[in-house]
C-alpha cells in the first residue's frame, strides 16, 4: 500500500534501535526522510545508513535540559518541516512503587513524559501550518493492564496517555492526528534488560526467563520489532486520518482489557 508521506520528514526520537527503528525503517520504505536520534552515535549512523532515503541521526540524550529543543532545532535545519513525529526513549528502571527515590520518579517524568510533550509542543505550530501531521507515540501495553513490578512506566505512560488524549481532539481538526501504539512484550531492548533482571532475581536463566515470559502471552510468543513497525509507519500515512486519540495495542493479547 501506498502511505501517501512520500518526501514528506520524520523525527524519531530514540529511534536508533528496536521498535522505532522498525517504524523508522517502515516510514523510510514510503519514501520518508528519517532524522533518527538515540544516544549512542556509533549504533545511530549506522542505523541512519541502513535506512537509507537521506536519513539522518542526530546525537542527543532526551534525560538531558535542552536536548530536545537542539534536536529539533538541528533536524530542521538540516531536514527541512517535520510533519511526522514518533516519540520514544528507553523505558524507566523496573521496580516496585516504593523501590524509587523521588529523583527517579522525577528522572521517569523527563524521559518517557515531558520529553514527548516538549517534542509535541515544538512541532505542532508547523504540522498546523501544513495542514498535515502525526504524531504517534510509543508507550506500553500497561497503559491498558498495570504490569507488576513496573511502578514507573505504568505510572508515567499513563500520565502521556492521558495528555495526548486531550491534545488529539484539539488538533484533529487542523490535520494533526495524535495516536499511541502499545508494545506488549516484544523481543527487542527493553525486554531483554527486564529478561536480564528477572533471571538474576529468581536465580534462571536468561532463556528460561524469556520462555516464561512468551508463554504468558496468548499468541505464546514474544513480540518482534517487524511486528510493530508496519502499524507505527500507517498511523502516519495519508490513510489514517480519521483516526485519532487512540492506544493500539501490539501485544500478542496479552493486555486483556475489554476496550
Ligand atoms: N520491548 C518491550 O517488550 C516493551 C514493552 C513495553 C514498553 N516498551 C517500551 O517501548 C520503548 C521501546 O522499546 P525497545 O524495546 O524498542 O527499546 P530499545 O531496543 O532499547 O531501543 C530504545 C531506543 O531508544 C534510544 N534511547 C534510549 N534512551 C534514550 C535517551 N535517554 N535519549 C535518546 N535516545 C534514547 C535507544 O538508543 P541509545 O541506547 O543509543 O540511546 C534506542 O534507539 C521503550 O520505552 C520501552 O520501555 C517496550
Amino acid at each position: 500500500m501506498d502511505l501517501g508521506i512520500s518526501g514528506r520528514v520524520a523525527l524519531v526520537l530514540g529511534g536508533s534501535k528496536g521498535l522505532a527503528r522498525s517504524c523508522a525503517s517502515h516510514l523510510a520504505q514510503a519514501g520518508v526522510r528519517v532524522v533518527l536520534n538515540g544516544r549512542d552515535a556509533t549504533a545511530g549512523e549506522r542505523a541512519a545508513a541502513e535506512l537509507g532515503n537521506g536519513a539522518l541521526f542526530l546525537q542527543g540524550d532526551l534525560s538531558a535540559p535542552g536536548v530536545v529543543g537542539s534536536v529539533i532545532a538541528e533536524a530542521q535545519a538540516r531536514a527541512g518541516a517535520i510533519s511526522i513525529l514518533v516519540t520514544n526513549a528507553g523505558g524507566p528502571p523496573t521496580g516496585q512503587f516504593t523501590d524509587h527515590s523521588i529523583d527517579t520518579w522525577r528522572a521517569a517524568l523527563e524521559v518517557n513524559m515531558l520529553s514527548a510533550i516538549g517534542a509535541t509542543q515544538a512541532l505542532l505550530p508547523a504540522m498546523i501550518e501544513q495542514g498535515f501531521g502525526r504524531i504517534v507515540n510509543i508507550t506500553s501495553f500497561a497503559v491498558k493492564e498495570p504490569y507488576p513490578n513496573m511502578a514507573l512506566a505504568n505510572s508515567v505512560r499513563a500520565g502521556l496517555t492521558g495528555a495526548m488524549a486531550t491534545l488529539a481532539r484539539e488538533v484533529i481538526d487542523r490535520g494533526v492526528t495524535v495516536n499511541n501504539v502499545l508494545p506488549g512484550l516484544m523481543a527487542t531492548g527493553a525486554l531483554d534488560r527486564v529478561i536480564r533482571a528477572r533471571a538474576a532475581r529468581e536465580g534462571i536463566t536468561e532463556e528460561a526467563a524469556a520462555a516464561a515470559l512468551a508463554q504468558s502471552v496468548p499468541a505464546r510468543r514474544l513480540g518482534k520489532a517487524d511486528d510493530f513497525g508496519p502499524i507505527c509507519a500507517f498511523l502516519c500515512s495519508v490513510h489514517a486520518g480519521y483516526i485519532t486519540g487512540q492506544n493500539i495495542a501490539v501485544d500478542g493479547g496479552l493486555a486483556r482489557a475489554l476496550l
